[in-house]
């Protein structure tokens, strides 16, 4: 597909795809790639803009990353963002230095509207998102200076004959209120981008092109029933219908009427003209879980024993030429860098088997953020319930039920957890903007119901509010809303007499009980 592009260049920043996504949503492609991209590359590529990030180093240390200077005459507009804006004086004559004090959160900003094309529409007074401790303390020949605020004399400065713009501030997050202006000036004023990234010209551009490389070819795909690998799968399916095979692998640790839900979508009664293979595994998984109770023991059991499931599975069709996978851009741009200590192995069912016969791996939904997918989702015609499907670990309820797994306690969690989602949705609580669910502690404790003793399980609800799912907050959940649910499952669900929510935040909880 032939695109406007604009390319991000990556200095270590923490907010890059924030940045990219920003870029996305005024319909400009837009690609994140590493600072270590040769020049030559970068040219070939052809990029209606380029945007620097911010990153952790002083650019005036001998190795603080940089960038070939060459790219600040190319003709193509630069946009210098944090440690960005800092690069771009520094490579071009102006001096940065450590600024007397840092400033981190809210800061007050002054604005020179009339003379910014970047902030042409911004008030003269607002308030921007700062993370830095050095300064452009002067500004290369040729800049103007666009914005100020106490700590830094230079917080914006721009010299629009040579294309170059910057800022000290953080335009891509939410807390500097006016920033997603900058982006739309940036692409379409100064790049001069039209704006020709749209999810329905992606649909059919996709098609055409995973028909032609595929051909006669058949395609396998795993199919989980979330939504990345369900648009991966109907994307497919509309490109070479019978010719793609979908094996659905049931492993019992699905939220209550899943399986049937993803069948009835992708099974042969289903709108969609592929061939559904669906596997009960269930009993299989329970027997491989019986007495672990270790959370990553259990999680590497579900991802193996999956893998082994669906390789069997793939053998009986044969060879085949491509295997289809639903990645998706957050995975491409993650993948490869180092982490911290392992918190969750987050094992991820689905990974990639290592005996399946294919040539050739195919990803069609590699460039797009989450967004992205569900708009393609409904350009798609998948049902809404599916689209906007909450997020579901791999190891599903295996890791939502605090102990040994059994059949009982799926069964439980289950129930609880249509019964919680049904309540939530009733009284109108927005699940969008987080993880809602029920999981199941390893507890029993005793109570009294009728004139009997019980000593049950102990149910825990869980919601969070999450956009980056690295923190979470408890979310308030109406008391009343809370007891209902509490009424409804200790009288609904057998083998339950205690109902808690959980209240802890990330860090220092997860959001995940294991
Ligand atoms: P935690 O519990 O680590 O969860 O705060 C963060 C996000 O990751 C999901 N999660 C997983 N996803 N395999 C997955 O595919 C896993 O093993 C796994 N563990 C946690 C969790 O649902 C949340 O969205």
């Amino acid at each position: 597909m032939n695109k406007e592009l604009i390319v991000v260049l990556d200095f270590g920043g923490q907010y890059k795809q924030l940045i990219a996504r920003r870029v996305r949503e005024n319909h400009v492609y837009c690609e994140i790639h590493p600072y270590t991209l040769p020049f030559e590359e970068l040219q070939a590529m052809q990029p209606k803009g380029i945007i620097l990030t911010g990153g952790p180093d002083s650019v005036y240390e001998e190795d603080a990353l940089s960038y070939d200077p060459r790219l600040f005459s190319m003709g193509v507009p630069v946009l210098g963002i944090c440690y960005g804006s800092q690069l771009m004086a520094y490579e071009l004559g102006g001096k940065v230095t450590p600024a007397p004090h840092s400033e981190y959160g809210h800061v007050e900003v002054s604005v020179k509207s009339e003379e910014s094309s970047l902030m042409r529409d911004w008030p003269e007074e607002t308030s921007c998102w700062m993370s830095h401790t050095d300064r452009i303390e002067e500004a290369p020949e040729g800049f103007r200076i666009t914005a100020s605020t106490k700590e830094c004399p230079i917080a914006g400065m721009e010299n629009p004959e040579a294309g170059l713009y910057a800022v000290q501030f953080h335009p891509e997050v939410i807390h500097t209120p006016e920033g997603y202006r900058i982006f739309r000036n940036f692409v379409y004023d100064i790049c001069g981008c039209s704006g020709d990234w749209k999810m329905d010209s992606f649909v059919k551009t996709t098609i055409q092109e995973m028909r032609e490389k595929i051909g006669d070819g058949k395609v396998l795909c795993a199919l989980s029933g979330g939504v990345d690998s369900s648009v991966c799968a109907v994307l497919l399916s509309k490109a070479v219908g019978k010719n793609l095979t979908c094996v659905f692998v049931d492993h019992g640790l699905l939220r209550k009427n899943e399986g049937d839900e993803v069948e009835a979508v992708f099974g042969p009664d289903g709108p969609y003209e592929l061939n559904f293979i669906r596997v009960n595994a269930q009993d299989y998984f329970y027997e491989k879980l019986k007495g672990v109770d270790d959370p990553e023991q259990k999680r590497k059991i579900i991802g193996a024993e999956f893998i082994i499931v669906f390789e069997k599975e793939a053998k009986k069709i044969g060879a085949v030429d491509f295997l289809a996978q639903g990645t998706i851009y957050p995975d491409v741009v993650e993948s490869g860098i180092g982490k911290g200590a392992t918190i969750k192995s987050h094992h991820n069912v689905g990974g990639l088997p290592d005996h399946v016969d294919f040539k050739e791996i195919i990803e069609p939904l590699r460039n797009l953020f989450k967004d992205e997918v569900r708009e393609v989702g409904l350009e798609l015609g998948i049902p809404e319930k599916l689209v906007y499907r909450q997020p579901f670990p791999g190891p599903g309820l295996g890791i939502r039920i605090v102990g040994d797994v059994t059949e009982e306690k799926v069964r439980i969690v289950q129930d609880a957890d249509a019964i919680y989602r049904e309540e939530l949705e009733k009284a109108g609580v927005d699940m969008g903007k987080g993880q809602f669910f029920a999981a199941l502690s390893n507890m029993r404790s005793v109570g009294v119901m009728g004139d009997h003793r019980t000593y049950d399980y102990a149910v825990v609800l869980r919601g969070v509010l999450t956009s980056d799912f690295m923190t979470a907050e408890a979310a308030e959940i109406p008391w009343n809303v809370l007891q209902i649910c509490m009424n409804r499952i200790i009288n609904e669900v057998p083998g339950v007499n205690r109902v808690l929510y959980d209240l802890t935040s990330k860090p220092p909880g997860t959001i995940e009980l294991e």
